[in-house]
């Protein structure tokens, strides 16, 4: 009797060993596994013409010349929600499924976007660094004084799964909380308390402004120098999605000039920043390095989700996530 041969998968980086191992059971797979970087395109390349599964991050840009490269290429796994390392459309002409980790991430990402939000409004990083480098002489009425957070208005841009967890958050801080979404759902603003508004009006009315659409063609440069002239001075704008939705010459000029007051920021235009960026060298700028869903359980789960995707879809299931359902 002639045995089934495993199919092949690559991994494009170290992922938790619970994965590795459900993976390993399946297929034969390979790991780039060098000091944490990114797999180098050369070695992506060479890999893609032979494997019939891949897992990879949003660090690993999956555009049409790597996917042309593929005869065998069933199913891309990617361990995010987002997906715009990806060229869904070539990867859909060529029926490849492609997978994301949506919902096993929203509470964590939520939190972060809290958290930074908080962090940026009482000016934490920059406190810190006033302390730690030795400038705290005395108490004093208005040193390092922030923004309250109760009771101030929050207009939410993108209302999805992570946009509602981040409202019922809010609402513990008694903020008034708008919203601007494509499509309005107004299920949703019976269940959370929430108030629909048009875009203008959510950049006019807010003291923060929370970004959580997707990045995609529609969405690049969402929030460029119109849409911040419309903010109020005092406003804080906190973006835990992808750093191209934002301007970064915009926010940078609207920031120096006082136009609005700091801003919050995970992601970047280009990912990890430079140092010589010039949003680090303002100190209303919070920046941290896309942590918004790295908790060490979050991480866990978001490697065993991208594993049963490719498991599903490898073994001819439809996976729990696929991204690009039209090509069946
Ligand atoms: C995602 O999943 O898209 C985040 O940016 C990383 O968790």
């Amino acid at each position: 009797m002639q045995r089934r041969l495993k199919p092949n998968v690559f991994i494009t980086r170290r992922i938790p060993d619970e994965s590795i191992e459900m993976l390993s059971k399946h297929f034969n797979i390979s790991i780039w596994d060098k000091k944490n970087q990114p797999v180098p395109r050369r070695i992506l390349k060479e890999k893609m013409k032979n494997i019939d599964g891949l897992l990879c991050l949003l660090t690993d840009n999956i555009d049409k010349s790597l996917i042309d490269k593929t005869s065998n290429l069933k199913v891309i796994s990617n361990m995010a929600v987002g997906f715009d390392n990806i060229d869904i459309e070539s990867a859909t002409n060529r029926k490849i499924m492609v997978t994301n980790t949506p919902e096993i991430l929203t509470e964590t990402t939520a939190d972060l976007t809290f958290a930074l939000l908080m962090s940026t409004a009482r000016r934490l990083s920059e406190s810190e660094n006033y302390l730690r480098n030795g400038k705290w002489k005395t108490w004093s009425p208005m040193l390092l004084a922030g923004q309250d957070i109760h009771g101030a208005n929050l207009g939410i841009i993108g209302l999805g799964r992570i946009g509602e967890a981040l409202s019922k958050r809010a609402k513990g801080f008694n903020m008034n909380i708008y919203y601007y979404s494509r499509t309005r759902k107004k299920e949703k603003e019976k269940e959370l308390g929430i108030n629909y508004l048009d875009l203008n009006s959510v950049l006019k009315k807010s003291d923060f402004i929370c970004i959580l659409i997707p990045y995609n063609y529609d969405t690049h440069h969402f929030i460029g120098k119109e849409e911040l002239t419309k903010m109020k001075p005092s406003a804080i704008i906190i973006n835990t999605s992808r750093g191209e939705i934002i301007d970064e010459h915009a926010l940078y000029s609207a920031l120096k000039n006082n136009h609005i007051q700091a801003a919050g920021l995970d992601v970047f235009e280009k990912e990890p920043v430079s140092l010589n960026n010039p949003l680090l060298s303002l100190k209303n700028v919070t920046a941290l390095p896309h942590i918004g869903s790295a908790s060490k359980n979050t991480r866990i789960n978001m490697s065993i989700v991208a594993a049963e995707n490719l498991i599903q879809g490898l073994n001819g299931e439809t996976p729990d996530f696929l991204v690009n359902k039209t090509i069946f």
